[in-house]
C-alpha cells in the first residue's frame, strides 16, 4: 500500500501549490512498530524539507517502483541473531532483474542490545549489503539504531535526514 504524504503537509503549511526538491521513496518492514515510527519520523523530517515522499510497507511490493524515484530509503528491524526482516527476503530475490545501477538509497536498521547484542542492528549492514550487490549509490552511510526508537527521533534520526537532504539538494534541485 503506498501512503502520498506531501498532500497532508500542503495543508498544513498553506504552501500549495506544492514543488518538491527530490522525489523519495521510503520502504519499510515492521513486526512490533518500532521501524515505522522510525519511518515515519524520516518522512515528516524529509516533508518538512520540501521532498515528495511516498511510503510503502515492504510486503508484496513490486521492486520495480524504485524507478520512479530519485532516493529510495530502507528501514527494517534486525531478527534472529542478525537477519533482516523476513518480508523483505522476496522483494530482494526479485529486483536483481533491475538495471539500479547508480540508483540512490539509504539504509537504516534497528536493534536492541536486549537481543543478541553481538548481532546488534545487522539490518543496516544487511540492506547496504543488498544495495551494493546490485551496484547501487549510497546516499548516506547507514543508520543503526540500537536503543528505543523514540529516544533518538529528535536527535539521531533527524540529524540523519539532515543529512539526507544534503544530498538530494546536491543532487536533484533544479
Ligand atoms: C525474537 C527477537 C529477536 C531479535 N534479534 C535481534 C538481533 O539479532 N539483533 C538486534 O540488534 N536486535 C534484535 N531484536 C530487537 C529488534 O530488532 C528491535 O526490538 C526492533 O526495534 C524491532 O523493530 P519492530 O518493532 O519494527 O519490529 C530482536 C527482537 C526480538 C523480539
Amino acid at each position: 500500500m503506498e501512503l502520498e504524504l506531501v498532500h497532508g503537509l500542503d495543508n498544513v503549511l498553506g504552501c500549495s501549490p506544492y514543488k518538491a526538491v527530490a522525489k523519495v521513496q521510503i520502504i519499510f518492514s515492521t513486526v512490533g512498530g518500532n521501524t515505522e515510527i522510525v519511518a515515519n519520523k524520516v518522512a515528516s523530517e524529509l516533508i518538512l524539507k520540501e521532498h515528495k515522499i511516498s511510503m510503502f510497507r515492504v510486503d508484496n511490493l513490486d521492486p520495480g517502483t524504485i524507478l520512479n524515484y530519485d532516493l529510495t530509503i530502507f528501514l527494517s528491524p534486525t531478527y534472529n541473531q542478525g537477519t533482516l526482516d523476513d518480508h523483505y527476503k522476496p522483494f530482494f530475490k526479485n529486483w536483481k532483474k533491475l538495471d539500479l545501477k547508480n540508483h540512490a538509497f539509504c539504509a537504516a536498521g534497528l536493534g536492541n542490545t536486549k537481543y543478541y547484542s553481538e548481532y546488534l542492528t545487522e539490518s543496516t549492514g544487511l540492506l547496504e549489503q543488498e544495495i551494493l550487490n546490485i551496484q547501487g549509490l549510497i546516499a548516506v552511510p547507514g543508520l543503526r539504531i540500537g536503543v528505543d526508537p523514540l529516544k533518538v527521533l529528535d536527535s539521531l534520526v533527524a540529524k540523519w535526514c539532515q543529512k539526507i537532504d544534503l544530498f538530494l539538494i546536491e543532487n536533484f534541485s533544479k
